[in-house]
């Protein structure tokens, strides 16, 4: 089938386990499970651990991808098939380097260890005749820069481009610099400067925070409509922490009637009572002689509530400030005492008020001040920008008035982040002055910490102290939009915090495995990867659009386009990113057309923008891409990598498949562009923790890695236009590489350890593989080809294991003969009738285990993505399935809804003869029908199957043969509990096996059913 090209070791093999199990470590090894850490231990000989620095580090991305698999993911796109295993383990810098690098960090992460160069330089000169500076790998939607590191560390020709202009400074921090500036001292010089920052921040700043305080928390003031008294709203009280370390946990609150004020300390007795926010959205005044209630949150008809009341009158305070230069007075002061509340400070493991401590309030107010009477120098750090419209993540903000994106901020954190943003322009200033780009990449280094200070410093970042996980919750964190809670946190003092931020003694003592997250120990890591690497400037990254590529890049240029886009129901990148943006272009204003101008290929968007470029950004805003956004820009996208791509190219695209929507947009698009999949590969990239709340629900962990080359296709002859589907099913080219393909799947499938979940995606994508090696037949669709594709597969996996059901594993075993015979049967079931394909599917997921077709002692619940997608691209989507309840919806504790596929408990539901005759019009039903018949008519097997004949003399012989098969099945691997026996005639059947205990019984009762239903086999 290939044309010239040569075929790579992608297509054929890949270090799956070793991969997989280094990328869960270098994700989120805090959430692998024992099992998992043995397995980790039994390949490298290492622990799993992480205590090295992590890209992640430099600055927060959202979904950035192990560079583990990013390396392996390059380098096996580049390398040869006939490319010897151990040999591609070693140039990656696994194998036996993996021990040497566990003495390093006390980590076997690959991420800390060097690709051996000479193999890969011999690699790629043997085998592809050429120099490994010369092959160009592209990540077209950078992120945050995994992909393009690990491509520059294995010597590629590097090329990133990012959309949105907080990545793009972040590839350039986290490769660019590191690979071109490493040798001429990027490290020495932004570790001098970065200590210089702090010098001078603790000069700026340090007066406005306790000396000795670590965290404050706030908490936003109220005062009782009623009475006048303030009340601050928390949910601190009375626990700050329930995390046990801690001294001092409790918070006492006391209020003074006569003065209408509160005292706060802070103690280690336990205190039970008085959560103000007890009931919910409602706060009892807690002043005696009040006591009266009032709204909290939620709708208020006449007016707004207490909540929403203090965002405006904290914006007003903040605006007046600000923009309209206000003196401050003690009114002023006061004010802003009882809007922002400082409860506790915390200092080491022990909470104590600062609100009943007057030099805590008098730094705190001293702050106000600052702000104003240096508002003329800091006018150009202050971000002064409107929140736009367009950004949906900051929508509640704009929705409590909070127009413009300083007011996100308190006058202390205002002051800080201004001062801050100041330091560092003046020091890129400086820095570019002497250095020109150089410079501007050390003052780059210090404006990323300066965004870890914002994001851990807003009115919305918040305090995790309700759980045992205790700490403050950064204000980007998880939800679709910008969270506020009762109360939020300031970190540290901010001397402190950039100590963190940054971590200079730890980077400069050279002991990296002791960082907490700062800049700096990254910063030295990556130097030290690229000093004397010969790299240098062999890395491009460009503030471009991965729709337009051809603007960017030659046609028929790159070697290979690695690439992890968005898809559905992911983060929009702009709007976060906006948060940053607004601080990063005024502390960066010296040095921005630095940084830009080199990389800049966006046609309407300059640095200047005070708003990230959103048009052509590939997401989609909505589950089902209503406005056909994503599916538009995701076609365009594709198109344009084929254009660059030359003709014995590969792309690997990084395919996180929830939606059956997703998976047709991708498959299109591949398909349209000219792609040929051979391989699809399940890789682990993201936190294997994200479902873990869900107990017992199977749900995707893994992305899909989909291989693309530029393969001639195959012609399908005898393909006829009346009816594609049922020609291309019997189509023996077709069905060859359909068993040729799933075979090789299903080694994978054992080989990568997939959930069933992932075991469905893998089916999918083997679809895609084998419908994109055809050329379209005539009349046919792309669709139509894809619908085939996944049919037969289906079909073609399912067979095997329920042959395997029925002669092993199954509780009633068989001969081979009978066993083979009711196999092939339901799997022509599945070829021809989408409601048996879509609902035997999730039944066996839910009730088998996949690798070894053993019967689950409890069955899955199923993943709401999981049963829409098995459901819509099987051709019986979950309406349908729920219409003839083939499946139920439960609540699963409080985390979620899971689905369970039906069989005997159908029967059980209300609805008498009319719900049995609708059954009646799908397969699985008329199978349940029989099956339950088979259990409960009277007599041996023949005559059970006489009756059963009888009564459902409407069905032809080979239907009533296909839906027993179905019946055999179900039985076969379902648990004795839900027989059914028990729920309707329980009398009537220990009748016919008196003396037997429930599991005879079953056992008795299953068997001989399925004699009666084999009898109904033809
Ligand atoms: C899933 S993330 C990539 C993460 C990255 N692989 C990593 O490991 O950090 C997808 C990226 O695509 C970018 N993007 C979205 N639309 C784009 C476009 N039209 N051109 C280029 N990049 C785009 C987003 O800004 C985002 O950073």
């Amino acid at each position: 089938m290939p044309n010239d090209s040569v075929n790579r070791l992608i297509e054929s093999v890949l270090p799956l386990r070793e991969i997989n199990l280094d990328a869960i470590v270098e994700v989120g090894f805090k959430g692998l499970d024992k099992e998992k850490r043995q397995e980790y231990f039994k390949v490298f000989n290492v622990k799993p651990m992480v205590v090295g620095p992590r890209l992640r580090n430099l600055h927060t991305w959202f979904a950035r991808r192990p560079c583990s698999t990013a390396r392996a993911l390059t380098l096996s796109a580049v390398a040869r098939s006939e490319l010897a295993y151990d040999v591609f383990l070693e140039a990656l810098g696994s194998g036996k380097s993996i021990s040497s690098v566990g003495r390093k960090f006390g980590s076997g992460l690959l991420f800390y260890a060097k690709p051996n160069k000479t193999i890969v330089r011999q690699v790629v000169s043997e085998n592809l005749s050429k120099q490994t500076s010369d092959i160009l790998v592209l990540d077209p939607m950078a992120g945050g820069g995994s992909i393009p590191l690990e491509a520059a560390r294995l010597g590629f020709r590097t090329v990133a481009v990012e959309y949105n202009p907080v990545a793009y400074l972040i590839v350039k921090a986290s490769v660019e610099f590191p690979a071109k500036y490493a040798d001429g001292g990027l490290f020495e010089e932004t570790l001098k400067a970065s200590k210089e920052f702090i010098q001078k921040a603790r000069e700026e700043l340090g007066r406005y925070y306790g000396e000795d305080a670590e965290n404050y928390i706030f908490a936003r003031g109220v005062k009782c409509p009623f009475c006048g008294g303030l009340i601050p709203i928390q949910g601190v009280e009375p626990a700050i922490t329930k995390a046990p370390r801690f001294k001092k946990r409790f918070l006492k609150l006391t209020y003074d009637k006569e003065k209408r004020l509160f005292s706060a300390e802070t103690t280690d007795k336990a205190i039970s009572s008085g959560t103000i926010a007890k009931r919910g959205n409602n706060i009892k005044c807690p002043y005696e002689g009040c006591g009266k209630w009032f709204q909290l949150r939620g709708q208020m008809k006449d007016g707004t509530t207490a909540f929403d009341q203090w965002f405006s009158e904290h914006a007003r305070l903040m605006e007046n400030i600000v923009e309209g230069f206000t003196p401050i007075t003690s009114e002023i002061e006061e004010k802003l005492l009882s809007l922002h509340i400082p409860l506790v400070k915390q200092v080491g493991n022990s909470f104590y008020t600062a609100w009943d401590d007057e030099s805590e309030r008098k730094k705190f107010t001293s702050s106000l001040h600052a702000l104003s009477n240096e508002l003329f120098d800091l006018q150009n750090f202050i971000p002064l920008d409107e929140i736009s419209a367009e950004n949906v993540w900051a929508s509640t903000a704009r929705a409590k008035g909070l127009s413009k994106w300083y007011m996100l901020y308190n006058p202390r954190q205002l002051l800080a982040i201004a001062k801050l943003s100041k330091i560092v322009a003046e020091t890129a200033e400086k820095l570019a002055s002497k250095n020109g780009e150089f410079g501007a990449a050390t003052a780059l280094y210090l404006a990323l910490a300066l965004d870890k200070i914002i994001d851990y410093n807003t009115i919305a970042t918040h305090w995790q102290g309700t759980g045992f996980k205790t700490g403050i919750a950064h204000t980007l964190r998880g939800e679709s939009t910008l969270d506020f809670r009762k109360e939020y946190c300031e970190i540290k003092r901010v001397d402190e915090a950039l100590m963190w931020a940054l971590e200079p003694n730890i980077a400069e003592s050279g002991s990296l495995a002791k960082t907490t997250g700062g800049v700096l120990p990254v910063l030295r890591f990556l130097c030290d990867e690229f000093r004397n690497s010969g790299v240098g400037n062999n890395v491009d990254v460009y503030s471009g659009d991965a729709t337009q590529l051809s603007t960017i890049l030659q046609p028929n240029s790159v070697d290979v386009i690695n690439v992890d886009p968005p898809y559905f129901e992911q983060v929009i990148y702009s709007d976060r990113s906006e948060f940053f943006w607004v601080v990063l272009r005024r502390a960066l204003a010296p040095v921005l057309e630095l940084l830009f101008k080199p990389g800049l290929k966006l046609s309407n968007w300059s640095w200047t923008n005070p708003t990230v470029p959103r048009d052509r950004e590939v997401v989609a805003y909505d589950k089902e891409d209503s406005e056909g956004r994503f599916s538009r820009f995701f076609n365009e996208f594709i198109k344009e990598t084929s254009k660059v791509l030359k003709e014995d190219g590969v792309l690997t695209l990084w395919f996180t498949h929830p939606t059956a929507q997703a998976w047709r947009v991708v498959s299109e698009s591949l398909y349209q562009h000219g792609y040929v999949v051979p391989k699809v590969w399940p890789l682990q990239t993201e936190m294997p923790t994200r479902y873990k709340k869900h107990v017992n629900i199977v749900a995707q962990e893994m992305s899909l890695v989909i291989v693309g080359r530029k393969y001639h296709r195959q012609k399908l002859l005898e393909v006829s236009p009346q009816d594609i589907r049922g020609s291309l099913i019997e189509n023996p080219l077709f069905t060859k590489t359909v068993e040729e393909t799933v075979e090789s799947t299903r080694k994978i499938i054992v080989e990568s350890n997939a959930s069933p979940a992932d075991t469905a995606a893998l089916m999918f994508g083997t679809a895609l593989s084998v419908a994109s090696r055809f050329e379209l037949p005539i009349g046919a669709t792309f669709q139509d080809l894809y619908d085939a594709a996944i049919t037969t597969v289906v079909s073609r996996y399912t067979e095997p294991l329920i042959y395997k059901i029925l002669t092993e594993t199954g509780p009633v075993k068989m001969d081979e003969a009978t066993a083979q015979k009711i196999a092939k049967n339901i799997a022509q079931g599945m070829l021809w009738d989408p409601a048996t394909r879509s609902y035997l599917t999730l039944w066996l997921i839910s009730r088998v285990d996949l690798a070894t077709a053993k019967i689950r002692q409890e069955p899955l619940g199923l993943h709401f993505d999981l049963v829409q997608t098995v459901g819509k691209l099987c051709g019986f989507g979950i309406e349908n399935l729920k219409h003839y309840s083939l499946i139920t919806e439960k609540t699963i504790n409080k985390t979620g809804k899971a689905y369970h596929p039906q069989f005997l408990e159908m029967l059980t539901l209300p609805g008498g003869q009319t719900y049995l005759d609708r059954l009646m019009e799908v397969a699985p039903g008329n199978a349940t029908i029989i099956a339950r018949m088979a259990m409960t008519e009277s007599g041996d097997p023949t005559a059970r199957a006489k009756t059963i004949k009888a009564k459902m003399s409407m069905h032809s012989d080979r239907e009533l043969s296909s839906n027993a098969a179905l019946a055999i099945i179900l039985l076969e691997t379902t648990r004795n509990q839900d027989l059914g026996y028990r729920i309707t005639d329980k009398t009537k059947i220990t009748g016919y096996f008196p003396g037997m205990d429930e599991s005879e019984i079953a056992k008795h009762i299953r068997e001989l059913a399925i004699k009666t239903l084999t009898q109904l086999i033809f």
